[in-house]
């Protein structure tokens, strides 16, 4: 019987896998661990909060006691791990705390699960990472899984570290581990400071939409229940030690995307079209900007058989739907001393 520690479920990614794994596997016990930042939010978890194989647990992935009391507590058989500080721009104000969590918070959840396990056959560690290890693409390749780690960012250099970590804690104590490194996902319940909630925000509260310099810069867009499914697949099916590059097939310019958040919105609200376009801002660029991201995800289709269902035509609609549709939820994450990072350095 399977006792699954996920970490970060109250995040953005986190409350989908915690919320599939509780419905799909009633067998298993999820245990979800998060420490409750600014970016998690029980609320999001209020509709499997009674579910018979659920529990929640408020804790710091870096305190060590507590780790080691929850392995016991709840017989820990597996850990997917996602808690971390994510956003890049409060990596650029603020690493101490991004070192802290994804580095020694991960090194701690390693060593919890080294010392509890007895025999590592029937145990699997996976941590849930990011195509930003890669560094920055020009304007052709893809970054695949033999590609060299080159991390721009403390956001970036937090998990490739934590990626080394794990890796080691395989080839050196023989842990059974899993990895992904994903691209940029988008959907229903994420915290409004990344781009396309944040731009979805502003534009029904009728603020600027800060575009970091040009609006060149390329992501390959992913929906969230896409990454999940893909995690789901990798957590029961994928090779122990491997990694595993997840990613969109969506390819775009920030810039594009803002101009369809901006169409769409405007057409669902009915607003005059071109009202929103009209309060995009170019802004001063994000230090060490990386320009382009794209993945190949050959591997995970090869051997998995996992390929994303959504484009980001349907995706962009439900979300902008979802966060239309879900006010209480936005102003409830984004109340008290909340402040997006443009906000707070260069005012509205
Ligand atoms: P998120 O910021 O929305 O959620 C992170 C969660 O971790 C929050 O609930 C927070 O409270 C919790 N947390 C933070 N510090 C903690 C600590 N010290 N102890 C316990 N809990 C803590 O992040 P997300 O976007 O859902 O990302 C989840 C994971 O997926 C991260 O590891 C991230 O690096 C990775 N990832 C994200 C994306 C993306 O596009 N969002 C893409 C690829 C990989
Ligand atoms: O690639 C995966 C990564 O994607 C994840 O590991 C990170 O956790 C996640 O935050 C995301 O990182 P990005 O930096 O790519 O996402 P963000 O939404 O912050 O920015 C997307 C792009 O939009 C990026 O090129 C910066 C730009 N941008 C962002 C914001 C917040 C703007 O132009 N204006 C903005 O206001």
């Amino acid at each position: 019987m399977k006792s699954i520690l996920i970490t970060g479920g109250a995040g953005f990614i986190g409350n989908h896998v915690v919320r599939q794994f509780v419905k799909k596997y009633p067998n298993y016990t999820i245990v979800n661990l998060d420490k409750l930042t600014y970016a998690g939010n029980l609320e999001t978890l209020s509709d499997i909060e009674k579910s018979d194989n659920y529990h929640f647990v408020k804790a710091c992935i870096t305190d060590e006691l507590a780790m080691h009391d929850i392995f016991a507590k709840y017989h820990i058989t597996d850990v997917i791990h996602l808690a971390a500080e994510s956003h890049v721009d409060r990596s650029i104000t603020d690493p101490l705390v991004f070192l802290r969590t994804n580095i020694l918070g991960t090194a701690n959840l390693l060593n919890a699960a080294k010392t509890s396990w007895e025999d590592y056959s029937k145990h699997t560690f996976y941590h849930i990472s990011t195509d930003e290890v890669y560094g920055s693409l020009g304007d052709s390749g893809l970054f695949k899984e033999t590609t060299p780690y080159d991390p721009r960012s403390p956001y970036s250099a937090s998990k490739a570290s934590s990626d080394h970590l794990v890796r080691a804690y395989h080839h050196t104590y023989g842990m059974q581990i899993k990895i992904s490194n994903c691209s940029n996902n988008y959907g229903p319940y994420q915290f409004p400071e990344k781009l396309i909630p944040l731009i979805i925000n502003n534009i029904v509260q009728e603020k600027a939409l800060p575009v970091y310099g040009d609006g060149s810069n390329v992501r390959d867009w992913l929906y969230v229940q896409d990454h999940v499914e893909a995690i789901d697949l990798i957590f029961h099916k994928g090779q122990n030690g491997e990694t595993y590059n997840i990613g969109g097939n969506n390819e775009m310019q920030n810039l594009a995307l803002v101009h369809i958040l901006c169409e769409s919105v405007d057409r669902i609200l009915g607003r005059p079209q071109g009202e929103a376009k009209s309060r995009i801002t170019f802004v001063k660029d994000r230090p060490g900007h990386d320009q382009r991201y794209a993945i190949d995800a050959s591997k995970i289709k090869k051997e998995l058989n996992w390929e994303p269902v959504t484009n980001v035509g349907t995706g962009v609609e439900k979300t902008v739907q979802w966060y239309l549709n879900n006010k209480v939820w936005l102003e409830n994450v984004t109340s008290g001393a909340y402040k997006t990072y443009y906000e707070k350095h260069y005012g509205t």
